[in-house]
């Protein structure tokens, strides 16, 4: 197995079947810190740089606090537009990050153009995390969620996977990427307009992945013991930020999980994630359903990053 010391983290498909359980064995043991909010000192010294040109709850937090967790320090930007990168210069990836890699020890960049992580992993010589790149990939958010299987779970092989949403999302082409490694057949439900992508379809079908494609819902669910869902209302991934302007429609039933389907077709003990946040795709009264699980994933969001900042920073082999 190549070592995680040094290295990037910029997507799920050159990601090796026992290196997903490297990180899950390195996250089982980082966990209790999390869980009994004991803040250890693993990576005292160490620094991570925040490059956030996209807005962000979960995933910005969820990194500064694995850090704060394991001992080390954060420093840098929620907002581009309070830096040189956002404002009359619109200073390069390249620039940017020649700058970033003096202030810390590792990067996490999210950004709304495909592919700018690994352009700033070209210039960097600290390890990069993708946060979300655009239609891109969004890495940490599924590894947490693969982690999260196998807690709830106890085992990921053998699991039939249902996801609902807009296949352009970077979450979804993750997941296909990271299921490629598993024995884990996958259904994917979105409309027509936000199908999966092309480029993506053949690179799953190259690694073998068993995939299908479905219109509705209800008609595959019954099967699935792991049912992962983002929004189909949503903002365009491409713009740095998308403000909300009137009414956004609402989500057609085809693409909605309620207590009343999970009642009534979903197996008793499929578990349901969503990476938030959501809209009315799940309404609130499901989170209290035996199905919900997306807050122990947001728990996970921390405890993944704490196992892959150890990582790449060399803390843990
Ligand atoms: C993402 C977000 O907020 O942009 N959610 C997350 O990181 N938890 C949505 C996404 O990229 O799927």
């Amino acid at each position: 197995m190549r070592s995680f010391a040094g290295r990037d983290i910029l997507s799920l498909k050159d990601f090796e079947r026992n290196e997903f359980f490297r990180v899950f064995e390195a996250a089982e043991k980082l966990e209790p810190i999390a869980r009994n909010r004991r803040n250890a000192d693993l990576l005292k010294e160490k620094t991570l740089v925040t490059a956030f040109y996209q807005p962000s709850t979960r995933t910005r937090l969820a990194h500064e606090a694995a850090m704060l967790r394991l001992g080390g320090a954060v420093t840098g930007f929620a907002d581009a537009k309070m830096t040189r990168a956002g404002d009359f210069y619109q200073e390069s990836i390249k620039d940017t990050v020649k700058m970033l890699e003096f202030y810390g020890d590792a990067i996490v960049m999210r950004h709304f153009q495909k592919g700018a992580p690994h352009e700033a992993a070209k210039w960097s010589s600290v390890p990069v995390i993708n946060g979300g790149d655009g239609w891109g990939e969004h890495p940490t958010q599924i590894l947490t969620d693969l982690y999260t299987v196998l807690r709830e779970k106890g085992r990921i092989d053998g699991l039939r996977w249902v996801a609902i949403g807009d296949m352009r999302m970077r979450t979804m082409h993750s997941l296909g990427h990271a299921l490629t490694q598993f024995d884990c057949p996958i259904t994917f439900v979105g409309p027509q307009e936000m199908a999966m992508p092309e480029e993506y379809k053949a690179d799953f079908r190259d690694a073998c992945l068993d995939f299908a494609e479905a219109d509705h819902v209800a008609d595959v669910i019954a099967d699935a013991d792991v049912i992962l869902v983002e929004p189909v209302v949503q903002p365009d991934y491409t713009k740095a930020r998308d403000e909300r302007e009137g009414d956004v429609g609402e989500t057609f039933e085809a693409y909605k999980i309620t207590r009343e389907l999970l009642t009534t077709k979903a197996k008793s003990d499929a578990i349901l994630l969503h990476s938030l946040p959501r809209m009315d795709e799940i309404p609130a009264d499901v989170d209290i359903t035996r199905w919900s699980r997306y807050w122990q994933e947001a728990f996970n969001g921390v405890v993944m990053r704490m196992a892959l900042l150890a990582l790449v920073l060399g803390k843990m082999e």
